[in-house]
């Protein structure tokens, strides 16, 4: 098991209980997806697993080890991070941005150059267009790119998404969750992505953890949420994605095109 989560509780100071009861696991080469509405308690279950957050109570395990005894920059080298929004530092060029990690690692230049190159190749940017850019000098597609071949520079075995496709127009969203999956192919490596968007969930996930008020109420693979929604919260979230569908098959099928 790459990522296990048990039983994790955060109650912040002032008395939020933002988490109360999360568990799940992420096997090598899994997506889990966390879905919820707004603050429902997705953001602080991922900082707690890349120890932004401490938990108050719980246990994460990553690779079989308790995250809470091992060093933060050994833990960082392991997890890749997409932030919500993209993330980057708007100071920093686009390989200073991506190397972030590998210089606290104390790669040598030349390391940290071709890695740069071989990144921006695997998440489709030009290396000499777009090496040397601002985060400014770039589109919002672009940018989130850039926020995931930061996430794998290190090459870990956990990649953790906060909406990561978030604020994209939808075809410049599906280029990008396309290019995701198709890297976590290749790559192996486990992902959690955290999205509100119940679509996203069903076409990218291995398991969907829905998650409300800081619980997961229903936890399983998307044919499982499908068959059996675990109760009216479940079945709304499913109704949008479900409804579209069903409109498309009927366009496609009227035009002729089966
Ligand atoms: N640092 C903090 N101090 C106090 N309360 C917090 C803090 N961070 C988050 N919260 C509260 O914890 C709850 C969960 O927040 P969280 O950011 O995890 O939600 P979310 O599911 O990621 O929401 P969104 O989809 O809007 O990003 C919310 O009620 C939020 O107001
Ligand atoms: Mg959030």
């Amino acid at each position: 098991m790459v990522l296990r989560v048990d039983a994790l509780a955060k109650t912040f100071p002032g008395g939020v209980r933002a988490v109360r009861d999360v568990s799940f696991t992420v096997g090598p080469g899994e997506l889990v997806a966390l879905v919820g509405e707004s603050g429902c308690g997705k953001t602080t279950t991922l900082k707690c697993i890349n120890r932004l957050l401490e938990p108050s109570s719980g246990l994460i395990e990553i690779e079989g080890e308790d995250i809470s005894a091992s060093d933060a920059v050994t833990l960082r080298r392991r997890i890749g991070w997409v932030m919500q929004g993209d993330g980057l530092f708007p100071h920093l060029s686009v390989a200073q941005n991506i190397t972030v990690t590998p210089r606290l690692l104390s790669w040598d230049a030349a390391q940290l150059s071709a890695r740069v190159d071989e990144l921006l190749d695997l998440v489709r940017l030009d290396p000499d267009e777009f090496r040397d850019r601002l985060p400014s000098q770039m589109s919002g597609g672009q940018r989130q790119r850039v926020g995931v071949a930061r996430a794998l520079a290190a090459r870990p075995n956990l990649i953790l998404m906060d909406e990561p496709f978030g604020a994209l127009d939808p075809i410049t969203r599906d280029g990008l969750r396309e290019d995701v999956m198709a890297l976590k192919a290749t790559l192996n490596f486990a992902a959690v992505l955290v999205t509100h968007d119940m679509a996203e969930a069903l076409l990218t996930a291995d398991r969907i953890a829905v998650m409300d008020a800081g619980t997961i109420i229903q936890y399983g693979t998307p044919a499982e949420l499908l068959a059996a929604p675990a109760g009216p919260l479940v079945e709304r979230m499913l109704e949008t994605p479900l409804r579209e569908a069903r409109r498309v098959r009927d366009l496609t099928e009227g035009a002729g095109h089966v």
